[in-house]
């Protein structure tokens, strides 16, 4: 296995290669057992600085970024959107730009914009690594999912993962489609049916949408929430119907005759797809993926820093 990756930037699972992949789980599962031991620091990243540029909210992905960096001993800045001279109309370049003349050499960002980290990596120089743009790609949180499916459940190859809710608006569902079918998983989606995007059966997905037959068939489930700040319509009748027909709740999990690993990126909405007694179960492995997240960037920000 070779021990660089093939790209230069993390912009999204598609540019990724399967050998990239299994290049990160190993390099994360060696910086997993750095965090497990009393001093959780390594000087790896000593000579870089690391800018994330959150232009829009999180709480999971740049918390995780910014320990996954000073866990390497980079120097890290931190920019928000609320506060910055965004409001006084600057462009994203001119920003950014503004913020690499301060000798950066890693950009994090976070973008409501498609397509935004893309075209980012096309005018500076700097790493960029896509922490989530828009409906588009969210890459570290696919690559950490299957990470902690293979930790719990060995290897993904073979494995059956659906993933239910809101798979028109997510970023997580078009990253963990690519990024399980490049391990080999099978993957099918499931939710009502104008959150299906018309194209998925195209790129090898199956498509279900009755949840029961979807958990029947899985080994794996992720939950996503159901993205209002991207709905501008109504893409189905109401709140009460979705729980009714796509929530997931211990009872059901109960009847199937086999226990299923549930997954959900966060940030939940307890009572809408996921009930508080399956989120806290031990069937759920949602705070092992926000452990291994950490992990898993650091991983990512140490091999893109080697591609310098
Ligand atoms: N999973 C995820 O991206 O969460 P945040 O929006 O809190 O970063």
């Amino acid at each position: 296995m070779s021990n660089q990756l093939s790209v230069r930037h993390l912009l999204g699972i598609k540019d990724l290669q399967k050998e990239d992949i299994e290049l990160i789980f190993s390099t994360a599962t060696n910086f997993k057992d750095v965090l497990n031991r009393p001093i959780k620091k390594v000087p790896s990243l000593r000579d870089i600085t690391i800018a994330n540029l959150f232009f829009e909210n999180s709480t999971r992905t740049k918390l995780s970024f910014e320990l996954a960096e000073k866990r390497l001993s980079a120097d890290v800045i931190n920019f928000s959107a609320s506060g910055s001279s965004v409001s006084k109309g600057e462009t994203l370049i001119d920003t950014v730009n503004n913020i690499l003349a301060m000798k950066v050499d890693m950009v994090v960002m976070r973008h409501s914009k498609p397509g935004s980290a893309i075209f980012l990596s096309k005018h500076v120089h700097a790493n960029i690594i896509n922490a989530g743009d828009g409906t588009h790609e969210h890459p570290t949180q696919a690559l950490l999912d299957a990470f902690s499916i293979r930790e719990k459940i060995g290897n993904v190859e073979g494995k059956k993962v659906v993933i239910v809710g809101d798979i028109l608006h997510s970023r997580v569902a078009l990253s963990n489609i690519l990024c399980l079918q490049k391990l080999g998983a099978e993957v099918m989606v499931c939710g009502p049916v104008a959150l299906i995007p018309r194209y998925i059966s195209e790129i090898g997905v199956q498509v279900e949408y009755n949840l029961r037959k979807a958990l029947e068939w899985c080994d794996v489930a992720n939950m996503l929430r159901i993205q209002m700040e991207r709905q501008d319509i109504k893409y189905f009748p109401s709140l009460r119907e979705y729980v009714m027909l796509y929530g997931v709740n211990k009872v059901l999990l109960e009847s199937l005759k086999k226990e299923i690993l549930i997954l959900h990126p966060g940030p939940i909405n307890r009572g809408v797809e996921i009930t508080s007694d399956v989120a806290d179960s031990s069937q759920s492995i949602i705070l092992n993926q926000v452990e291994n997240g950490v992990a898993i960037r650091m991983a990512v920000l140490f091999l893109l820093a080697q591609t310098r």
